[in-house]
């Protein structure tokens, strides 16, 4: 039975390029499972986009001395071609400033409003002397009152991930001049959390065991002590207006808002696609399930806001049913650099454009994959790039594919036609038929750690397999033998193709090829110029027209003519390492 999944990847800030974080983060794994679960033939619906607005993106705008438009167009258009480049296969990559966007948001806000899980107050805030104006989320730093880490952000602690009010932080300081800020009294719009508290409660004790330990632990945790209400306004200019008469100053908060990307960008899809209703099947389905893919940073804005907002709206432009929660909400931990904490402000990172410049989206991918950081943080190390590379990548599988198509292309120019098969043939293929199930559900259980090592572990048992047959010296004495080894092989590695295709889409579409197959596996995906409501802006979309691939063990028919193939990885010279290290920090 064919499911409707649908796959939520976090909004990047548009401010700077994407790095490793991002992608081992939350990019990734998403592209892997929205990949397997096309494959698999299930509905999936994937969307994100860049987050335009908020302290981030004004904060980088005045450091530069532009307008924060400027900013989020610029990183928007790198964003698209970053991700297009590495192959993340989003139905839908958009952004946060369309006017669907912004109506969808407005929306939502007026509907919580009505329905009385809005309130106003008076606030304390902090306010700026010297630039006479206040001075939201991250305008301010200081130390946290929970963790004690110096710099807290207004908005939030990095490294206890509490989400913060901003007046209790410890030793505050204005982030664009240093001075020490005043409070003062400005009223904004709260979402009423403890109203709803009961209900999110009960949706976080419903059954959640294949949920990951932390991610549940920390959200139980969190509604322990009982929940606040949080302000869900700011008063700064760019931002959504709050859609109420005399607020014409306040702006949405950018949390508030961006979560409601997911919902506005399945809305935009649908329209794009030219079915404006197509979205509600993943929103109001109770059958359909949502995937959160996101990094551990933003686990309460998925597990208690996101929900209370939709909890508390339970439907938009539709007359029944309630929005679906989210089903799972895989978040995953950070990735070091070379041991060290990941720091945009001391250059330690490692871009994805620089990484592509230099490396293919593959090798990339496949390392991201291998280190990727699930149950903790993890880290990325180049020598362990090389070596992973090198050693697992190039000699498990490059060279099983490179050695067994370009012996029998040569020797052979088809698929050999097998003669009896002995029991380590049929032992072959029985692993193989197995693998779709092994890998499926590691895969569907968001393990995609635990996938890849057990796809790679039967071209690690093929390799085995072709060591023992030795079909390269076996020709010589009897040729219907070796050819039916390769038959054996070709038909493995045909299933490898498939079965490493989520995690190596782009190697996995030339194999593909030089199998003799015509139709692509996966659909295409182009960066659009789309206009809507008078703005023109571009978007990612993946058109899925002649995509063949299936999740299943299929048969790689005998007489299939076979071209001399290229290597499909690089070996890498050791002393990348050396190179790229140097790189960092400066
Ligand atoms: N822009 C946020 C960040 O980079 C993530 C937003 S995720 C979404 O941390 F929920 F808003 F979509
Ligand atoms: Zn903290």
């Amino acid at each position: 039975m064919t499911q409707r999944i649908l796959v939520a990847v976090a909004w990047p800030y548009a401010n700077g390029d994407l790095h490793v974080g991002h992608l081992a983060g939350a990019y990734l794994p998403a592209d892997i499972f929205a990949r397997y679960h096309r494959l698999a033939g299930n509905e999936v619906l994937m969307v994100s986009g860049s987050d335009s607005h908020g302290t981030p993106i004004t904060v980088h705008a005045e450091e530069e001395g532009v307008t924060p438009e400027t900013i989020f167009r610029r990183y928007h258009r790198r964003f698209l071609e970053t991700q297009k480049a590495i192959g993340i296969s989003y139905d839908l990559f958009t952004h946060t400033d369309t006017p669907n966007h912004h109506r969808v948001a407005q929306a939502m806000f007026l509907s919580l409003w009505e329905k009385g899980y809005l309130y106003l107050k008076k606030e304390r805030q902090f306010y700026s002397e010297t630039l006479h104006r206040f001075l939201p989320d991250r305008y301010v730093e200081g130390t946290c009152p929970y963790c004690g880490y110096t710099s807290a952000r207004g908005d939030q602690c990095d490294n206890c991930g509490r989400i913060l009010d901003a007046l209790e932080l410890q030793d505050p300081r204005c982030t664009i001049d240093g001075s020490i800020p005043v409070v003062r009294e400005t009223e904004h719009f709260f979402l009423d959390l403890p109203k709803l508290e009961p209900q999110i409660r009960a949706y976080l004790e419903e059954d959640k065991e294949h949920w990951r330990p932390n991610v549940i632990k920390f959200s139980r945790n969190y509604v322990k002590g009982g929940l606040k209400g949080r302000p869900i306004t700011r008063d700064i200019k760019w931002g959504i207006p709050v859609p109420l008469e005399g607020y014409e100053d306040k702006r949405l908060y950018v949390w508030f808002e961006a979560v409601i990307g997911y919902l506005s960008a399945s809305i935009e899809w649908a329209r794009l696609s030219g079915d404006d209703d197509a979205w509600k099947a993943w929103w109001y389905d109770p059958a359909a399930k949502s995937y959160y893919f996101i990094g551990k940073d933003n686990i309460p804005f998925h597990t208690i806001i996101w929900p209370a907002e939709l909890i508390g709206v339970e439907r938009l432009y539709t007359d029944e049913g309630r929005f679906n929660l989210p089903y799972d909400v895989p978040a995953n931990e950070f990735m070091n650099i070379q041991g060290a904490q990941a720091s945009k402000s001391r250059h330690w990172a490692v871009w994805i454009p620089d990484l592509l410049e230099r490396y293919d989206a593959d090798a990339v991918r496949f390392y991201l994959t291998r280190v990727m950081p699930e149950t903790s943080d993890s880290d990325f190390a180049w020598e362990d790039f090389v070596q992973r590379n090198n050693g697992e990548l190039v000699a498990i599988w490059g060279n099983l594919v490179h050695r067994v198509l370009s012996f029998t292309a040569k020797h052979y120019r088809e698929v050999p036609v097998p003669q009896q098969l002995d029991a380590r043939d049929r032992e072959m293929l029985a692993l193989t038929r197995e693998a779709f199930e092994t890998v499926g559900e590691a895969l569907s259980a968001a393990h995609f750690r635990a996938a890849l090592t057990a796809a790679l572990q039967l071209a690690r048992e093929t390799n085995r397999y072709l060591e023992l047959k030795a079909p390269w010296f076996r020709i010589k004495e009897d040729r219907q033998a070796a050819g039916t080894t390769l038959y054996v092989a070709l038909q493995v590695i045909n299933n490898l193709k498939t079965l490493l295709a989520p995690f190596l889409p782009f190697s996995a579409e030339k194999l593909h090829r030089y199998l003799g197959y015509e139709r692509p596996l996966f659909g295409e995906q182009r960066i659009e110029e789309v206009t809507s409501e008078g703005k023109r802006y571009p978007v990612l979309r993946y058109d899925p027209a002649s995509a063949e691939g299936q999740w299943a063990y299929s048969e790689l028919p005998a007489g299939q003519p076979l071209s001399k193939p290229k290597p499909l990885f690089r070996k890498l010279d050791p002393k990348v390492a050396e190179e790229e290290i140097a790189r960092l920090g400066h």
